[in-house]
């Protein structure tokens, strides 16, 4: 436990070090640990320590030795996130900041600065924009949606298909998210490589990062004002005629919220599960047995490897006790998904099967609970659905443990996924996908279903001969047989 001395306000005096010899040294002002830096190389390690030595609500540093808590309980995020009138999400009452220890040029001040955004707004200020953003997103057709994400995980398929080898991270999963929100948007034509590096620039805070929140600002605002001057059927249209009457300005800051939270979030999502897909020998056995259909290889992939891995932060409205710690009014607090998902209290065997599970911590809780859950596990599950039955003989073309990650607080994500098929003529992208004319080299291999498949004819194995692409290319013809009530709910919830 924290002695009772330590103040989460900054208060303490952040210079304090531990004496020499002290075995605290390399960690940060007050003897705790940074979630940064050399400190941070493992943050799971880190996490498991932190809970051995604190409890489920741990003192931590963010960059330059801001003192905040994390909560590593599952119970007691879950109590911070759904306890408005104890914790909140306006930035402008935590204490670092009042005080000046958070700089203006703070690496997470992204995060941090207070916006007019339902993200950040609390009260009746929060009802009005989330009812905004609620209500246009319920107009979604998400059976259109499915449609339009079997047509661009086509698309994007048929950009490598004929090479044989791809890397889905930047081929597939940083797309596909972006391609199917630019169309719920309203905005087809502007899906393109450069939103997508745009999008990718502002998550990773590059130098160009403020140049990229220029032009997707620029496209975003000129959407607005087409919408406002000529609805039409899409989220924008919605978000702009909804009783809450946001501002052009108001509209302009959801959408990039909508773009930016969809996109980064879904983008792992699918990286996750894709490679949970090829190296994880449960879920190829399941899913070839038929037991697992790929809503529960994402499921199970959300309590595993949340696509968010904490998010800044919930601040304390008032002194309070959470997990044994006492918490100063002006505290912050990071909500810890990646950490609250691995409580031991409620996982005390990590390998066990969270199937039909849908308490993780990944889309948060309470009243800022994420809205667009249902379009996220949609795109993830229907795109990769569709991969699979364009690929169905995909496999990794390096060792699991050659795979690189990237990893901060707020996400750990692949770098890349590099895999190889048997190289594949392009697909009419207005067809169902399937895997024909290529039958698949691992043949047991039966995505989404939990029915036994019809065993394919034996083919002659790959590589596909050159020659040049049909199109549109034959698809695979239906089963003669009558479906059986599974298929028949399962062709419903792809769309078909
Ligand atoms: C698998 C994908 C996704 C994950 C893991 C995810 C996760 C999250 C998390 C953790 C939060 C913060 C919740 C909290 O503070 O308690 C959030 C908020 C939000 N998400 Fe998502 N998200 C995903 C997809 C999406 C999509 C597709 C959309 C839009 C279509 C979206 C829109 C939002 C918005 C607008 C908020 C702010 C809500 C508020 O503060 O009231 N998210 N999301």
């Amino acid at each position: 436990m924290t002695p009772e001395s330590h103040s989460m306000t900054g208060t303490d005096d952040p210079l304090l070090g531990p004496p020499p010899g002290c075995p605290a040294h390399g960690l940060g002002p007050g003897g705790l640990h940074r979630l940064y830096g050399p400190d941070a190389a493992d943050l799971e390690s880190l996490y498991e320590n932190l809970r051995d030595q604190h409890g489920p609500v741990a003192p931590v540093l963010l960059h330059d030795d801001v003192p905040i808590w994390v909560v590593l309980g599952h119970a007691e995020n879950l109590h911070m996130v759904s306890a408005p009138s104890l914790f909140c999400r306006d930035s402008r009452i935590w204490n670092p900041l009042l005080e000046g220890m958070v700089k203006p040029d703070h690496p997470l001040m992204p995060h941090i600065a207070w916006q007019p955004i339902c993200s950040h707004a609390e009260g009746d200020e929060h009802l009005r924009l989330r009812a905004a953003v609620t209500g246009a997103m319920s107009t979604i057709d998400h059976r259109g949606v499915r449609g339009q994400i079997n047509r661009y995980t086509q698309r994007l398929v048929n950009r490598f298909c004929e090479e044989g080898t791809a890397d889905l991270v930047s081929q597939f999963a940083e797309h596909l998210p972006m391609a199917v929100m630019c169309e719920i948007l309203g905005m087809p034509d502007e899906y393109n490589d450069r939103i997508v590096e745009a999008a990718r620039d502002l998550i990773r805070g590059t130098e160009t990062a403020i140049a990229s929140n220029a032009y997707l600002m620029d496209v975003l605002m000129r959407l607005t004002a087409r919408r406002r001057a000529q609805p039409e059927e899409d989220f924008t249209s919605h978000l702009i005629n909804h009783p809450a009457r946001l501002t052009d300005d108001e509209v302009g800051q959801h959408l990039r919220v909508v773009l930016i939270a969809a996109y980064e979030s879904t983008a792992n999502l699918i990286a996750n599960v894709l490679r949970m897909v090829l190296t994880d020998p449960r879920f190829r056995a399941q899913l070839s047995g038929g037991q697992m259909t790929v809503p529960e290889a994402v499921e199970q992939s959300l309590w595993d490897e949340p696509p968010l891995s904490n998010v800044l932060g919930y601040f304390a409205k008032q002194d309070t006790e959470l997990g044994g710690q006492r918490i100063r009014k002006g505290d912050g607090l990071l909500l810890g998904i990646a950490p609250g998902n691995v409580d031991p209290r409620v996982r005390p065997d990590l390998s066990a099967n969270m199937q039909g599970n849908r308490s993780h911590l990944a889309f948060g809780g309470g009243p800022h609970e994420c809205p667009g859950q249902d379009v996220g596990r949609a795109i993830a599950d229907t795109g990769i659905d569709a991969l699979l039955m364009r690929l169905p003989d995909v496999q990794l073309d390096c060792d699991e443990d050659e795979l690189e990650w990237r990893q901060s607080m707020a996400s750990r994500h692949l770098v890349e996924l590099p895999v190889h098929f048997a190289p594949k003529p392009p697909q009419d992208v207005t067809q169902k996908p399937s895997h024909a004319p290529v039958l698949p080299q691992r043949a047991t291999w039966h995505v989404g279903t939990s029915q036994p498949q019809p065993t394919p004819t034996p083919a002659a194995p790959a590589p596909q001969p050159a020659a040049p692409p049909q199109y549109p290319a034959p698809t695979t013809p239906e089963p003669a047989r009558p479906m059986g009530a599974w298929q028949r709910f399962l062709r419903w919830w792809r769309g078909y």
